[in-house]
């Protein structure tokens, strides 16, 4: 018997892209510690679990995401890939000295939606500010335009689009070791000086 068949793909917890001290002092080793080397591995670890026997254990995290999102009996599997997806694309939505000036194709994208870098900010601000409880703050591609977004909880917009170029995480998790309940002192800082510019424009649809 080929025991490659039988045995499913775990999905992997990735990498972080930096050093667990490299946010600091926007968002310090201690929460990296406990928001990647808890929070999100248990999403991987829990969702594994969940999985494991079902039709979505060899699946890609991102076929798993598209093929439970609004299905009642899945949303256990759907909110802990969405997680799990999410934290990731978060953790590159953020790079030591981030912040400044995006790239020249980016820019004029940003420049086309929003009229501006600067108003681009305000609206991610706004929108990662006012979801109420947890979720998550987006900036997303959707056909020649860029707009800004938010979702609930794990919810994500990778599920149905559309693209996503990047995201603020806003639970409580992500800054309450350093901001307790000042989350727009933490979005605002993030959004200064460690959002991925690169990323997002590495994201682009040509
Ligand atoms: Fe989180």
């Amino acid at each position: 018997m080929n025991t490659a068949a039988v045995q499913s793909r775990a999905i992997e917890l990735p990498p972080l892209p930096f050093e667990q001290s490299a946010l600091e002092p926007v968002i310090s080793a201690n929460t990296l510690k406990f928001h990647y080397g808890k929070h999100h591995k248990t999403y991987v670890e829990t969702l594994n679990k969940l999985i494991v026997g079902t039709e979505f254990a060899d699946m890609p995290l991102e076929s798993i995401i598209k093929e439970t999102d609004g299905i009642a009996e899945h949303a256990a599997i759907f909110n802990n890939a969405a997680q799990a997806w999410n934290h990731t694309f978060y953790w590159h939505s953020l790079k030591r000295k981030g912040g400044g000036e995006p790239p020249a194709d980016l820019k004029k994208l940003l420049d086309a939606s929003f009229g501006g870098v600067e108003e681009c900010k305000k609206q991610l601000s706004s929108a990662a500010v006012g979801q109420f409880g947890s979720g998550w703050a987006w900036l997303v591609q959707e056909g020649g335009k860029l707009k800004v977004t938010k979702t609930a909880d794990a919810q994500t917009p990778l599920a149905k689009g559309p693209k996503p170029l990047l995201t603020i995480d806003v639970w409580e998790h992500a800054y309450y070791l350093d901001y307790q309940n000042r989350r727009v002192d933490y979005v605002n800082a993030l959004l200064d000086k460690i959002i991925n510019w690169e990323f997002a424009a590495e994201n682009l649809s040509s």
